[in-house]
């Protein structure tokens, strides 16, 4: 497919998170896997900045602790082995930035997946890490088993959010085949 600006979940997030995230800023990669978003980010930051960056499988740590090496991006960077329901223990300064990413390590186990219960702690505590005009996203999928129970419950989470502290978009391509990944945007007010 050629670039344009309607090409995924995932390019419409980094979009997002590019127009808030600056040199100096503390961000939150959720959910590393291949760490994709984990050097998006840890470019942004700069030198002083920090991404915190969690997941639970120590392949995602593995894997992406090369690709920062070799991007001489790793000292801008926090990899841990956790839970995203437990960012709080890790991350005590306020975010501007925060992007998790649900589902499976693509190329890894499809049976270790981001499950809904854990996925709203997360995503609660995320939202009080936020600092004003801060922004996290969320790209669902939602075509694996455990997909449509999560997607549900982050949708009826977010959608339940109070206006008055937060902007909250839900974006869908509505005629794709395949159950292509939803993107949800939170911004603090
Ligand atoms: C779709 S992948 C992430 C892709 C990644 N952003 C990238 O750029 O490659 C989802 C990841 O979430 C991880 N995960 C599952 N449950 C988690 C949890 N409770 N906390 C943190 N990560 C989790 C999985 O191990 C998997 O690596």
């Amino acid at each position: 497919m050629s670039a344009g600006h309607l090409i995924k979940a995932t390019h419409l997030a980094k979009n997002f998170i590019s127009s808030v995230l600056k040199a100096g800023d503390v961000a939150v990669d959720a959910t590393m896997g291949n760490g994709n978003d984990t050097i998006f980010m840890a470019e942004l930051v700069g030198d002083t900045g920090k991404v915190y960056a969690f997941d639970i499988q120590q392949k995602a740590l593995d894997e992406t602790k090369i690709k920062l090496s070799n991007q001489s991006l790793l000292h801008r960077t926090e990899l841990i082995h956790a839970g995203h329901e437990d960012m709080d223990q890790y991350v005590k300064t306020e975010a501007a930035a925060i992007m998790f990413n649900l589902g499976y390590l693509p190329k890894g186990d499809h049976h270790i997946v981001t499950r809904a219960q854990t996925t709203i702690r997360a995503i609660e505590k995320g939202l009080s890490l936020l600092k004003t005009n801060g922004l996290l996203t969320i790209t669902i999928y939602h075509g694996h088993p455990e997909g449509l129970d999560e997607k549900e419950a982050v949708l009826s989470y977010v959608k339940n959010l109070d206006q008055k502290l937060f902007n909250v978009l839900y974006m869908e391509f509505i005629n794709q085949a395949n159950n292509p990944p939803l993107l949800v945007a939170a911004e603090k007010k």
